[in-house]
């Protein structure tokens, strides 16, 4: 039976506005619009409270909250009173593990020395700031509203107040030159003390305009050898100022991995509040399963059905294939791997499969433990339709 083994419980929090939106972008995400602050606490507080209840419910043991993560969207435009309102209550309703880790995503466009200084003030221990490229040509690109200028201030400023700050970056699109992807993020690199980097090669999602664009062929996308260049070569830059890479696209100092997203990756349990936001639970009753809990995305919708009561649009109660499915696939991402004793039937794996992937050193597979090879990563989807069972 899968297990819940630390009992570790992490809350996911989304914020649904953002100033623009950028052409690849296909995250529950809007054009920020006036909002009522008093409604959206009432909201998010109503959540906590009914999630509090079903813990108690369902008999799930967990210790206090591990982690938060102020996800979107852009969390950096919420307004300060927002994010105070819900550290305190959740603090409140399911108490704070001692070294709690409390990430917000901020946009360089939005940055504010001030709000800033407030957000951690109210208990935000780690930004992510949405750097994406260092090239102002690819930042229009991107559709991106900052400049290089901006980053510079941002990160500098936040420096002074945050010890442990990440970066996003989006790479490997078409006609960008590898030569100056590496110079650029070398000259980063000896200008920012940062603690932890993603580093996510652009996929063109469905809906998007860059969708289209490249239906128009406006857009083209990368060949895969020159993706696995561009990792190989940015892994390696990384390596040489101590980021090691610990999941496909994540790379941390020592001591400095995102400890919310670990939860994700290693299937511990997780609660979602706000617009389009899932959580997931395993229950403790006699036969353990997982249930997904998912908010409406729409956020009037999500106002209104949350404001005086809670109402998840959907809760579903996962079957194993489903689940260990996702185990599998979330596990896989980690450097480290995964034990396969997590899942609840080990014969989604299909044991020829396996055999040739592990003589051809694609998998190594030892105690239990289950991983990729380090230069297979980028393969992972491919690798796991064969490996798994249909
Ligand atoms: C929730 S999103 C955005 C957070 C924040 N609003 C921002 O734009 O910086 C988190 C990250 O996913 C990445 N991302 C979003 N869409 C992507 C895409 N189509 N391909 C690759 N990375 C993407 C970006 O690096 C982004 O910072
Ligand atoms: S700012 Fe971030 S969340 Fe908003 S549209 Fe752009 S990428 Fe998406």
């Amino acid at each position: 039976m899968i297990k819940n083994n630390e009992n570790l419980l992490s809350l996911y929090v989304h914020w649904p506005y953002c100033e623009s939106k950028c052409p690849y972008c296909d995250f529950n995400s809007h054009v920020n619009e006036t909002i009522e602050i008093k409604k959206w606490i009432k909201s998010y507080k109503n959540q906590m409270t009914s999630m509090k209840n079903e813990l108690v419910k369902r008999n799930i043991s967990f210790k206090n909250l591990n982690t938060i993560f102020f996800g979107g969207g852009t969390p950096s435009l919420m307004p300060v009173e927002i994010v105070e309102s819900i550290i305190t209550l959740s603090d409140h309703i399911f108490g704070f593990c001692n070294d709690i880790e409390i990430s917000l995503e901020a946009n360089p466009s939005s940055y504010d020395s001030k709000r800033f200084k407030n957000f951690n003030r109210a208990g935000v221990n780690r930004l992510s700031i949405g750097v994406q490229s260092l090239n102002n040509k690819y930042l229009e690109f991107l559709g991106r509203l900052h400049k290089i200028e901006d980053i510079e201030i941002s990160l500098k400023d936040a420096s002074n107040t945050y010890e442990n700050i990440s970066v996003d970056f989006m790479y490997a699109f078409h006609g960008q030159n590898l030569n100056d992807w590496s110079n650029e993020l070398k000259s980063f690199l000896n200008a920012n003390n940062l603690q932890h980097l993603s580093l996510y090669q652009l996929t063109i999602e469905e809906g998007t305009k860059f969708f289209k664009d490249h239906k128009n062929g406006l857009i083209n996308i990368i060949d895969n050898d020159t993706a696995a260049e561009f990792y190989k070569i940015s892994n390696e830059l990384l390596n040489d100022y101590s980021f090691y890479n610990y999941e496909v696209s994540n790379y941390a100092k020592s001591g400095f991995k995102c400890r919310h997203n670990l939860n994700y990756w290693n299937s511990e349990n997780w609660i979602g509040i706000g617009p389009g936001a899932y959580g997931r639970l395993w229950t403790s009753d006699l036969y353990k399963n997982r249930i997904e809990y998912q908010n409406y995305k729409n956020p009037k919708t999500w106002l209104s059905k949350n404001l005086y009561q809670t109402e998840f649009e959907k809760i579903t109660s996962l079957n194993n294939y489903v689940s260990d499915t996702d185990t599998l696939s979330m596990g896989l991402r980690l450097y480290d791997g995964i034990n396969i004793s997590k899942l609840s039937n080990k014969s989604i794996i299909n044991s020829n499969s396996l055999k040739v992937l592990q003589d051809k050193n694609i998998v190594s597979f030892k105690n239990d433990i289950l991983k990729v090879n380090k230069k297979h990563m980028l393969k992972l989807n491919s690798i796991l339709n064969y490996l798994i069972n249909s």
